[in-house]
């Protein structure tokens, strides 16, 4: 069976997109995933996710420790097949990246109905649950709506 190879995006790649990369990991692991997060802005590049995602995670018995922050890259269009932004400015930025229609096509923002993924960076922990429940259904969505295709 050929690799699925999705790219989660967010700001930062510290809060919404490890948690989304580490959600999405659990729920694909006996299947043919591959599966990896950056950021579209580069000021945290090398740093672990942010320590309320890795908490929030490890309550619902997922690891993020071993993440590490990276930027979105152009080549990344060509090494995954789905691009997962958590929001429209994410979108925009992704985006503007693209060179071909075919690029273009493989990002998607992550919530289903133009919905966007809160950045809960400058909030509080009940932020970060929240973001949890979103990005865990709308993974499980996903990994229906791609079996279907
Ligand atoms: P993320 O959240 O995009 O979900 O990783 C943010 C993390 C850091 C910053 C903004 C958003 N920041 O401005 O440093």
């Amino acid at each position: 069976m050929e690799t699925t190879k999705v790219l989660m995006v967010c700001l930062g790649n510290i809060c919404r997109s490890p948690l989304a990369q580490g959600i999405f990991e659990e729920k694909t692991k006996n299947l043919s995933f591959q599966v990896d997060s950056a950021g579209t802005a580069g000021y945290h590049i090398g740093s672990a996710p942010d320590h309320r995602s890795i908490a929030v995670a490890l309550n619902h018995g997922i690891d993020l420790r071993n993440q590490k922050a990276r930027k979105f890259e152009s080549c990344d269009f060509d090494k995954f097949d789905y691009i997962f932004v958590m929001d429209k400015s994410n979108y925009k930025d992704v985006l503007a990246l693209a060179t071909s229609v075919e690029m273009a096509k493989k990002v998607h923002l992550f919530l289903p109905n133009g919905n966007e993924v809160p950045d809960p960076y400058y909030g509080d922990t009940e932020g970060f649950e929240h973001c949890f429940k979103l990005l865990n259904e709308a993974s499980e969505y996903w990994i229906k709506n791609m079996e279907n295709e």
